[in-house]
């Protein structure tokens, strides 16, 4: 074993390094148990003292970032012998500071996802490489502290592998993040076409390991949030038929759902918006003064209204904003957010074509051929 000593008074103990990784090491782990990563966190059961935190790891996620980068420049430094006894624990202390920052960068991410709606690829792939990352970096500055208490070089060098993968996980991470607030072009969209080409495949390649192939909906199990729907006694509809359902302000005489027949916007375009838009757009959370969880709440629409208009496509805010580019800060859902599939949206487009109706019944409407399947899948909760 070749070997290398600080100076002459032979191999420290590291004491103090010790007990900070250790403490880390508790912490990382306690704070997994208490807030245990999920990839579908329930909104609402959150404290606000969780969500409070949680909306720093925007803040806090640039520590590691810095000190981590910078220790990647001393770390090659180091990989001499010389190097090593002048900067060994200059590295090892950026390393600890490091280890922290990513500890609770990780946790404050953890709490901000039970905020709910943080779902999709990007989401799975930030917060698996987040974890797997700093997992990583938490075992490498064991096996650094070891390694110096020994002085093995050879230990060191497996030491900087793990740190270099690990870092590499890191990073990659962080970009499906930047990808969940900027959007999924954001860093190749203005990248010369000979680099643009691997790295869009690159993250489609990663995307695809996670992402749920845009199901048909008969081969897909019933997603819950629908089932919920299906059997809530929801208010009724309001009535204004097929043909004016602009003003939607009379409420409907009839009972919910008459004599068991269901009916297309209680039964098929609500379980829609409740599964994709209305972690954003109901009762505890109304972004943009938004509720759909009614029919009356869907027409009315938000700050801006004119939410679905009947027959117009163009006028209905929903729809336009459904069919802007995904990168578009005005894209609905969010980037990163759970994305409506194809079929959806042409069953909603199709709902607001043929008049938006609250009243009209599932058994008397003309779905389109293509689209049959994808309502019976909804029917079926
Ligand atoms: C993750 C949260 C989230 C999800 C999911 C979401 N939205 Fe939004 N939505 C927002 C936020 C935040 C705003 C307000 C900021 C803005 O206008 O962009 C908003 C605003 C809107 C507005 C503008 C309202 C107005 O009158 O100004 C519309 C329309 C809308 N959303 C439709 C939808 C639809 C349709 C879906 C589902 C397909 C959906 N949203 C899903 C967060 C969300």
């Amino acid at each position: 074993m070749s070997s290398y000593s600080h100076d002459s008074d032979g191999p420290k103990s590291f004491t103090i390094a010790w007990i900070a990784t250790s403490a880390l090491l508790a912490a990382f782990v306690l704070g997994l148990l208490v807030f245990p990563p999920l990839y579908d966190a329930p909104k609402g059961e959150a404290s606000s003292m969780v969500l409070f935190v949680g909306r720093f790891h925007p803040i806090l996620l640039h520590l590691p970032v810095g000190i981590l980068s910078v220790l990647c420049l001393f770390e090659l430094i180091c990989s001499t012998q010389r190097g090593e006894q002048k900067y060994g624990e200059a590295s090892l202390l950026m390393l600890i500071l490091g280890a922290a920052g990513s500890v609770l960068a990780v946790l404050a991410g953890i709490m901000l996802s039970r905020e709910g709606g943080y779902v999709g690829g990007n989401f799975s792939l930030h917060q698996t490489m987040g974890l797997v990352g700093t997992a990583g970096v938490l075992i490498a500055l064991v096996v650094r502290l070891m390694a110096m208490g020994r002085e093995s070089m050879e230990l060191l060098n497996a030491y900087r592998a793990l740190y270099f993968i690990s870092f590499g996980i890191m990073g990659l991470g962080a970009h499906f993040g930047g990808n969940m607030s900027h959007g999924n072009k954001f860093l190749t969209e203005h990248a010369p076409a000979a680099v643009k080409g691997p790295m869009v495949a690159m993250e489609k390649w990663m995307l695809s390991f996670v992402e749920k192939p845009k199901a048909e909906p008969k081969t897909e199990p019933a997603p819950e949030p629908k089932a919920d729907v299906a059997e809530k006694p929801t208010p009724a509809p309001a009535s204004s038929g097929m043909p004016a359902p602009a003003a939607p302000t009379t409420p409907a005489p009839a009972a919910p759902a008459g004599g068991g027949e269901k009916l297309v916007f209680q039964h098929v375009i609500l379980p829609v918006l409740t599964a994709k838009c209305n972690k954003c757009h109901c009762e505890e959370k109304s972004k943009g003064d938004l509720r759909m969880d009614t029919y009356e709440m869907a027409i009315k629409g938000g700050e801006n209204g004119k939410n679905f208009v009947a027959g117009n496509l163009k006028d209905s805010l929903s729809i336009t904003r459904i069919m802007l580019p995904d990168s578009d800060d005005e894209h609905m859902p969010p980037e990163g957010k759970d994305q409506l599939t194809p079929e959806e949206i042409a069953l909603l487009k199709w709902w607001v074509e043929q008049g938006a109706s609250g009243t009209q019944k599932v058994g008397e409407a003309k779905f389109p051929a293509e689209l049959q399947a994808t309502v019976d899948g909804i029917l079926k909760g």
